[in-house]
Order: structure tokens, then C-alpha cells, then sequence
């Protein structure tokens, strides 16, 4: 049971038990045009992260799930609605369990340095235009460990929290977030890019960045106006689009 009070984010909700993904589904499915249709999986077998990697997520424990934009916005955009859905996640955790939560370049979400939440941003385009953005959100919410080995050390809000918690309330909490976040990002996106500054730490700490084949260490100076990472390397900047970053 989900309490929204939005115009159209999840108004058009669809819960499944098993798919291979929520982005893949929204993504491909012609039936799924309804602008703010959210998809809801207990389970995905084929869970996608960032650069091909593999999400996987207990069954039934977290939240995976994905939001469909249909509407034209300016494809500039689509880096920003990213960031600030990590900003819309770390908010939500926040104001429900009063934990202190940060964001990590582009768009994961951290609770005490730990990774609670990926983000996936992606889109088709017809000729030229977009015409459908996915923005796909895994966050761990009651998963109580984490066998195996990860990039960065993984944690869910159970376990930060000390307590199970409710996947419904954390669950309306963010679909209210995002419609706000989603408006102001189309109004006025600098204060999505603020609102996610202040809650990255990284900002000013010497950093390591993986691009495909290229590693890059410099200082983490700031995002640009698109949300992309500016490294300062000596007394040089340069524009990171796409890497992992990690503090050296
Ligand atoms: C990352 O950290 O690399 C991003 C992970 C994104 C996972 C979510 S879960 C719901 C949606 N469906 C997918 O296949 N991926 C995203």
C-alpha cells in the first residue's frame, strides 16, 4: 500500500513478481507509454547496473524498481533528473530514518561510506529525439548481508538503521520526492545540481577516476552546469562524462 500525492508520478503503477529488468521492460515495452508509469519488481534475474555490470538484489528484501518519462524535455536534462534522483533517495532516507546519507559521482548513494543505492538513467531516442527516459533505482533496504566481493563495500538501510523497515513508506516517500525534484529540475535545474553538491563529500578530496581504459587521479573540483565531474589535475581541469570515482 503506497500513499502518493502526486499528479502523475506512479499514478500508473505496475508491480510484477519476476522480470529480467525494469528498465529493460519500460524501455522496450510498446504498451508503456503513460508518462510517471513506475514498474516494481520483487524480483529482476537480469538486474542491469552502469557500465554492463550486473545488479542483483535479494528477493522480496529491497526496492527495485523503475520510473518511465514520457514527456519531451531537453536532453540536457537527462544527467540532472539522474543526480537528483540520487538526491531524491538520500532526501527520502533521510526525513524517514534520520540517517546521514551522501551521494557519490554520478549517481549512487552512500550511508556511512557504504553503497545502499545504484542508480541507471537510460533512453531511447527516435532519429534524433528522446523519447523515453527510464530512471531504474535499486536501493537495499532490508537485505541483512552481502556475501561476495564488490567495487565498494556494500550496505542496506537495515543494516545502517539497525531495524527493518517499511519498503511501502520509504517507497511513496521517494515517488513524492522525485515529482518534486522532477519540476524544479525542469524549472530550475541549478538547484538540483545545489541540492546535490551539498550532499556530496567527495567534493574538494583528492580522487581516482576509471574511465573504460583510462585511470585519472586529481582532485574532485566540481560539477558543471550538465552534472558532469571537472578534475583538476595540476593546474588543469578537465570533463569527466563517464568513470568511477573512488577516493585515493
Ligand atoms: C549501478 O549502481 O550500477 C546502477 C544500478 C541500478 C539498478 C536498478 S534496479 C531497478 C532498475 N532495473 C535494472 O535493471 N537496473 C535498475
Amino acid at each position: 500500500d503506497i500513499k502518493l500525492d502526486t499528479d502523475f508520478i506512479g499514478r500508473n503503477f505496475i508491480y510484477v513478481d519476476e522480470v529480467d529488468s525494469t528498465n529493460s521492460l519500460l524501455l522496450n515495452g510498446k504498451e508503456f507509454t503513460q508518462n510517471g508509469t513506475v514498474v516494481l519488481a520483487e524480483h529482476q534475474t537480469k538486474g542491469r547496473g552502469r557500465k554492463n555490470r550486473e545488479w542483483y538484489s535479494n528477493s522480496g528484501q529491497n526496492l527495485t524498481f523503475s520510473i518511465l518519462i514520457n514527456e519531451y524535455i531537453n536532453p540536457k536534462l537527462i544527467n540532472i533528473l539522474s543526480l537528483g534522483s540520487a538526491v531524491v533517495v538520500a532526501q527520502s532516507i533521510e526525513n524517514l530514518f534520520q540517517l546521514n546519507v551522501e551521494v557519490k559521482w554520478p549517481n549512487d548513494v552512500l550511508i556511512n561510506r557504504k553503497k545502499v543505492c545504484g542508480i541507471l538513467t537510460e533512453s531511447t531516442s527516435k532519429g534524433n529525439v528522446i523519447n523515453k527516459i527510464v530512471v531504474g533505482i535499486g536501493i537495499n533496504v532490508n537485505q541483512p548481508n552481502f556475501p561476495g566481493k564488490f567495487e565498494i563495500a556494500p550496505t542496506s538501510i537495515r543494516k545502517e538503521f539497525k531495524s527493518e523497515v517499511s519498503r511501502e513508506r520509504l517507497l511513496s516517500e521517494l515517488l513524492n520526492n522525485f515529482e518534486e525534484m522532477f519540476k524544479e529540475a525542469s524549472e530550475k535545474p541549478k538547484n538540483v545540481l545545489n541540492d546535490w553538491r551539498s550532499r556530496c563529500k567527495m567534493i574538494g578530496e583528492k580522487i581516482k577516476v576509471v574511465e573504460d581504459d583510462k585511470t585519472k587521479f586529481g582532485v574532485f573540483d566540481d560539477i558543471d552546469d550538465d552534472g558532469f565531474l571537472i578534475l583538476k589535475i595540476g593546474d588543469k581541469k578537465e570533463k569527466i562524462h563517464f568513470g568511477d570515482v573512488s577516493l585515493r
